[in-house]
Parts: structure tokens; sequence; C-alpha cells
């Protein structure tokens, strides 16, 4: 059996939310723990496919732990339908590299130097065996997705990997460009984020044979979820600790990311400020650190972002609201309050 039965509750003293990310992440993972066992232990074996000489770069990707977070979606949205089966972890294992090629190249992009709390692959090879690597993974994953029964599986990896790609393309375009990436912001991050959270439900779905409502409910829910998530992850980067994150922070200011604390602090600015934060962004030096800060916290852009982030998850939890009781029901639910929670820690130690 890949599902365990067990309940989710906060850790903490008195019944009060503890505010241990890893220590609460654990918890909710909790009930779903077999299966991620089962998805873990598949990619490790992963690694063993690739030639000898790729072996250390696909053990350092796939044996470095991670939160599984897509792989938990795959396994709490199927759980709402029936059992788990070995056809989930498959999807699992393969949304989980499509997902760790992305990260691969977005830390050359980025320039990041740890990732899971240890070194990028680019960091300890090179960017060139990082982009490369990079590649045989999506390639991996999209092999072991054309091993069902059906081309639908594979054709749906195939067109999400596109999007997310597309979505990192179009961020790219958009550096310096605070009108456009204003704009364009929510689309981009449902591309490069939400969307890999949507076919997490949505394969799960599908493997599981729901019904249209169903399978259409949950992948709504996991594109919101995407979303609150990168818009976290982008508070993250500005305000978060890179020894609570384990990875490398700061990253979208040095890259001219354009996230929403940002282009909300530009919104807010005054024409001087304005333009100084255009020039600081487009030229970017550490040194410019403080002035830029100094506009995100004059023009309070955490809480709105905070607020943004819990819309989308109230979002998430009403698509559910159709679908029957069941425990896959109730993980899915738990993440969202486990994502409200860990919004509001960061809310508070900023
Ligand atoms: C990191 O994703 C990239 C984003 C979409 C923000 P995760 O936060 O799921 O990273 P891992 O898989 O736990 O390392
Ligand atoms: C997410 O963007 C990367 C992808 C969706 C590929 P980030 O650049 O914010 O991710 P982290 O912060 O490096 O994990
Ligand atoms: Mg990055
Ligand atoms: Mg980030």
């Amino acid at each position: 059996m890949l599902a365990a039965e067990s309940k989710v509750v906060a850790p903490g003293t008195n019944g009060a939310p503890g505010t241990d990310p890893a220590q609460f992440w654990k918890l909710l993972a909790n009930p779903v723990e077999p299966f991620l066992h089962a998805v873990t232990e598949q990619l490790i074996r992963q690694a063993q496919d690739f030639d000898p000489e790729i072996v250390p770069y696909a053990q350092h990707a796939l044996n470095g732990g991670g939160k599984h977070l897509r792989p938990t979606l795959v396994a709490m949205a199927a759980s709402c339908f029936g059992p788990l089966t070995e056809a989930h972890v498959k999807s699992a294992v393969i949304i989980e590299m499509v997902h760790l090629a992305t990260l691969v190249h977005d830390d050359v992009m980025d320039e990041a130097r740890i990732r899971r709390g240890t070194p990028t692959i680019a960091a300890k090879w090179g960017n060139e065996i990082a982009v490369l690597f990079g590649d045989c993974l999506f390639a991996q994953a999209l092999k072991l997705a054309s091993s069902y029964p059906t081309p639908e599986v594979c054709r749906a990896v195939a067109l999400a990997t596109n999007t997310v790609c597309s979505g990192e393309i179009l961020q790219t375009q958009q550096r310096g460009h605070f009108e456009a990436a204003r704009r364009d912001y929510f689309r981009v991050i449902d591309m490069k984020t939400g969307e890999l959270f949507t076919l997490s439900c949505d394969l799960a779905a599908f493997l599981s044979g729901a019904s249209a409502d169903h399978r259409a409910a949950l992948r709504t829910y996991g594109s919101v979820v995407g979303t609150a998530y990168q818009v976290y992850d982008d508070c993250v980067d500005l305000f978060g600790s890179e020894s609570g994150a384990g990875k490398s922070l700061g990253t979208d200011l040095a890259k001219g990311k354009l996230t929403w604390p940002l282009l909300l602090a530009w919104e807010r600015a005054n024409a001087k400020e304005r333009a100084s934060l255009e020039h600081s962004i487009k030229n970017w030096q550490p040194e410019y650190f403080p002035t830029v800060n100094a506009l995100l916290v004059k023009y309070e852009t955490l809480s709105p972002s905070v607020e943004i982030i819990s819309q989308y998850l109230d979002k998430a939890r009403q698509t559910l609201r159709d679908l029957p009781a069941s425990s896959g029901k109730e993980g899915l639910l738990n993440l969202t309050d486990f994502l409200s929670q860990q919004t509001g820690v960061l809310a508070v130690s900023s």
C-alpha cells in the first residue's frame, strides 16, 4: 500500500501552530509518506539509467532531497478518488524530474550557488555541464512518460514542459520592463510554476479515472496553489533567510526578475524613486540593495503580497468544494493551510 492514514496536526506547544517549516512539512506529507518513499526510491534508481559518465550529475540531482511538493500533490489529488498505484508513482517521478531539469537551468540563469542545501550542478561542474545535463533530465522524463500504454501522459508532460520553459523565457524577456512585467506577472508565474502543479493534479485525476468536472477542479486547484506558491517564493527571495530556504536568495534582484513586491514598490514610488529603481535593476550592483530594500519597506510591499497569496489560497480551497470528502481532499486543504502558515511566518519575521 502506498497510502498511510494519519491526520495532520500542526506542531507547536499548547496547540499553537509551530514555525519550523521542515517539521510542519513532514506532518503535512505524513499521510502520503509511503508514496513519497516509493518516489524517492525510483528517482534514485533513475540516476542509474544515465551513461556512467553522467551518473554523478544524476545522483547529485536526483538523490538531493527537496520537499517533493509536486509528488505530494500527485498523491493527495489521486487520493481524492481511490487507491494510489504504481502509475501514480511513475507520474510523480516524471514531474519531479521535469521540475529538477528546470531548476538546474534556472540556477545557471540566476547564477545560484546553493540549491536544496548543497552546491548547484552549475557551481559544482560549471554552466556547460549544467545546461546539457538539464537537457538530459528533460529527455529522461519524457522517455519515462512514453512508457504508459496511452500517449496522453507523454503529451501532457511535453505540453506542460513547453509551458514552463516558455514562462521562464517570458520572464527573461521582461527583465527591466516594469510595465510589461506588471501586466503579465500572474500569467508568467502560472506558466513557470503553476503549470507543474496543474500537471501533478491533472495526471493524478486522469490516472484515477476521475470525472471531467473533478479533473477540471483539480487542474484549477493546481494552477492557483502554484501561483500562490511562486508569489510566496518571490517574497522569500527578498525577505527570507538562505538558511531557512536552503538555496541562494536575492538572485531575483540581481538578475532583474520583476517580482510582485518589487512591482508594487515601482507602482507606488514617486517619479524620482521610480527612475532610481529602474536604473538599479537594469544595472544591478550589490551596493544598490539598501536603497531598493528601503523602497520595498517604505511602500510596505510584503503585506499586500501576503494578501494576494491568501486570496489565491482561498480560491484554491473553493475549487475543492464539490469534491467528495476523502483523505486526499483533506491533504489538499491542509496544503493550503501550510502555505498560509508559512506566509504568516515570513510576514512576522521580516
Ligand atoms: C522551487 O520549487 C522553485 C519554485 C517554483 C519556487 P520548490 O520550492 O518546490 O523546490 P524543492 O523541490 O523543494 O527544492
Ligand atoms: C522558479 O523561479 C523556477 C522555475 C519555475 C523553473 P525561481 O527562480 O524563483 O526559483 P528559485 O527561487 O530559484 O527556486
Ligand atoms: Mg532561481
Ligand atoms: Mg525564487
